[in-house]
This record gives C-alpha cells, sequence and structure tokens, in this order.
C-alpha cells in the first residue's frame, strides 16, 4: 500500500501559571459571563520560561509516547509564529536543546494554520521518501505580543506547546488528503509587526506599532467559511464524506467558530474535540494540544477518520485527512516538567503592562 505518513507520538505542555476571566476582569473592562459565551474560554496558559522550554517538554512526551529516541528523529519541524529569535529558528534551538543530532530542521509560519500546514508537509515529506521519522511540533508565547490593556485580543490567546511524532507506514493509516489556501489580500485582518525587519534600523519597539491588529469580526467570518471550505475539500480529494469522520480536530480560536464551521459540515457536536475553555487560543499549538487531549480522553480508536482543520494570520487556511494507525496509548511516558515557578500570572505580564501603558493613557 502507499507510504504514507502517521502519527505514532503525541505530547502537550501546559504553562502552569493559569490567566482566568476572574484575572482579566481586574485588568481590562470585561467580565467572565462575556468572555465564556462569546469565546468559550474560561482560563490561559501564560508562560513564565521560553519557547525552547515549552517545545521541549511536548516533544520529548511526543518520543516516549512513540517509545523512539531523539537520535531515530531524521526532521524536525516547529509551527510557530513566536519563535524565540529568527536565526538559528526555533526548530535549531529545539534540535540542540534535544540533541537530535541525525535530524535536519526548519521554522513553518502560517499562524494559526501552522500545525496543518506542518502535518501537510511532514507527511508529504514521509509520501515522497525525504524523511522517515519527523518530530513535528507548534509552540507558542504569544502573551509576548499582546496587549493586557486591550480587551478585544487579550481574552483570547494563551502559551503552549504540542507535538507529535509522525512515521512512515504502508498499512492503509495515515495523512489521505490535505488542502491548504492564502489570501494575503486579507492578511490586515490580523497583524501582529513585532518580530520582523521591516523598518528603521533604529526603530525602538513601541506600543503603537507593537501590539496585536486585529479586526475580530471580520477574522470570524473569514474561519468559519474558510474551515468549512478547506475541510470539505480535503474530505472530497480523500473521498470520504462528512458523516464518516469520526473526529474533527480544529484550530481553538472561539467556541462559537468551531460550532458554526462544524455544523455547517454536518458534523455533530460529539465528533468534534473542543479544549478551548483551559487553553485559550494558543495559535500552532492548539491543533496538537487538542489531539493529545482527545487520544488522552480515549476520544480516537485505530481506523478512525481524524480531520485536522485550522485558519489564522496570512490569512491562511488549511485541512488534513487521516486515518488513524493503531497506536492510541503510549509506549511510554517522559520524566520531565517546566520548571516550577513562584511568579503569579500579574508578576509575569507586569512588564507587559507597562510598555503598553502609553498608548491607553493617550487613547
Ligand atoms: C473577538 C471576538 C471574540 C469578538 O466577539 P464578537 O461577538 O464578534 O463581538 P464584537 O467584537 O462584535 O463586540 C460586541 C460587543 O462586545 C464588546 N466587547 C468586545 N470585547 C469585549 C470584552 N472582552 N469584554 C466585554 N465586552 C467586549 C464590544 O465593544 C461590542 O460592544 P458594542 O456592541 O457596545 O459595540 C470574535 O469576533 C472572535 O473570536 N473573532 C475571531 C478572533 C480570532 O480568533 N482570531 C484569531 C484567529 S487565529
Amino acid at each position: 500500500m502507499k507510504r504514507r505518513g502517521t502519527i505514532t507520538g503525541w505530547g502537550k505542555c501546559v504553562p502552569p501559571v493559569k490567566l482566568t476571566n476572574a484575572d482579566l476582569e481586574q485588568l481590562v473592562d470585561t467580565s467572565d459571563e462575556w468572555i465564556t459565551e462569546r469565546t468559550g474560554i474560561q482560563e490561559r496558559g501564560i508562560s513564565h520560561v521560553e519557547v525552547t522550554d515549552l517545545a521541549e517538554v511536548a516533544a520529548l512526551r511526543a518520543l516516549a509516547a512513540a517509545g523512539l529516541a531523539v537520535d531515530d528523529i531524521d526532521l524536525i519541524v516547529v509551527a510557530t509564529v513566536t519563535p524565540e529569535i529568527s536565526c538559528p529558528s526555533q526548530a535549531c534551538t529545539l534540535q540542540e536543546r534535544l540533541g537530535a543530532w541525525n535530524a535536519g530542521a526548519f521554522d513553518l509560519n502560517a499562524a494559526c494554520s501552522g500545525f496543518v500546514y506542518g502535518s501537510s508537509t511532514a507527511s508529504s515529506m514521509i509520501e515522497a521518501g525525504v524523511a522517515d521519522r519527523v518530530l513535528l511540533v507548534g509552540a507558542e508565547k504569544l502573551h509576548f505580543v499582546m496587549d493586557y490593556w486591550d480587551r478585544a485580543t487579550s481574552i483570547l490567546f494563551g502559551d503552549g506547546a504540542g507535538a507529535v511524532v509522525m512515521e512512515a507506514s504502508t498499512a492503509g493509516d495515515g495523512v489521505l488528503a490535505h488542502d491548504l489556501g492564502a489570501d494575503g489580500g486579507q492578511g490586515k485582518t490580523m497583524v501582529f509587526p513585532t518580530l520582523g525587519t521591516r523598518g528603521e534600523i533604529l526603530r525602538e519597539r513601541d506600543p503603537w506599532t507593537d501590539r496585536l491588529h486585529f479586526e475580530g469580526p471580520n477574522v470570524f467570518k473569514i474561519a468559519v467559511r474558510g474551515m468549512e471550505g478547506s475541510v470539505r475539500r480535503a474530505l472530497e480529494r480523500a473521498e470520504i464524506s462528512p458523516e464518516e469522520v469520526n473526529l474533527v480536530v480544529p484550530h481553538q480560536a472561539n467556541a462559537r467558530i468551531i460550532d458554526a464551521a462544524t455544523r455547517r459540515l454536518g458534523v455533530p457536536p460529539e465528533n468534534v474535540m473542543v479544549n478551548i475553555a483551559n487553553h485559550g487560543n494558543s495559535a500552532a499549538a492548539s491543533i496538537p494540544m487538542a489531539l493529545s487531549d482527545a487520544l488522552e480522553q480515549g476520544r480516537i480508536a485505530e481506523g478512525d477518520i481524524v480531520v485536522q482543520t485550522a485558519f489564522g494570520g496570512g490569512v491562511t487556511w488549511g485541512s488534513t485527512v487521516m486515518r488513524w494507525g493503531e497506536r492510541t496509548t503510549p509506549v511510554g511516558k517522559a520524566d520531565i516538567e517546566l520548571p516550577p515557578t513562584d511568579l503569579t500570572v500579574f508578576d509575569i505580564l507586569a512588564e507587559n503592562r507597562q510598555f503598553f501603558a502609553p498608548y491607553h493613557a493617550d487613547g
């Protein structure tokens, strides 16, 4: 049978410090009721460590679940829109941390669609015989680019990491079909200009520019239509109908977006993985974290049709359709945790509040 990329290991890393809706009530003019009703989010992780630390924990957990050692990996792909620095890439920094010396490594930026783009890339490289065992990570420290005086954006996003190991299989399982798309013309609906080279070399970071610019309701519409259309195209290519889908694992941006998109597809809520309440929108990390939770909850069985779908900045969208392989319980467990911290969420966000305060003082 055709050689395909199939998921054999998974893991996630959730920061221990949470920003709850009650905390947000102290920072901006909002309410637990408004946030819960409009987004489904109750708390989000705010990382006290760097992206590499989050990625390392998720990666080692995924490797242990796959029963593999770091030396077995021949490619590391990190999907992120918040790399620590641009060069070396986040993937190379992670490779060094893991000591995965047999692996090539590169980053992939498709914002919140990053993990789906990564799944498509990794499985295609496996199909082509370029790689046999890929470590695919989604890792984000989004709080770095948020403005915690802005109620429109600060309520939505959280930090975290998720990872999968994808291996070659000829047993009929693995990624069956993909759909990737983008519309750069709509890119202005979601922009954060913080981590790039645009502008003068002497330019200082300033709160007027270096924040997420965002047209929430427009993004909402693009997201619902984008995910629905993308899943339909990917399913058509796989010659699978929406009724045959056992689980949709969507990007966790807003519970109402997930509900609207999957309702339009005719997929019942019990076949949709939603874990946004505890993580918020963690961009490229959201799908692998949701996938890990789905497996931990026993929601995926061998042979299941599992669909990943996402939309995000760029704007970008994408979906993959896969038939799940035999691995549904982890082979092993990694003995690794993030370093503990005594910091409160207000401690971690203190510098952010200080940085953006002038923007809000001047209206
Ligand atoms: C941002 C988002 C939650 C806003 O929800 P919405 O239902 O579209 O709400 P609106 O922006 O229309 O605002 C409705 C009202 O609530 C108010 N409001 C906005 N944010 C609020 C908050 N955090 N708390 C309380 N009220 C708020 C608005 O000011 C507006 O008030 P008005 O009616 O008096 O003008 C929603 O548009 C969304 O999730 N968009 C997609 C964003 C996203 O996920 N982007 C990342 C993609 S990867």
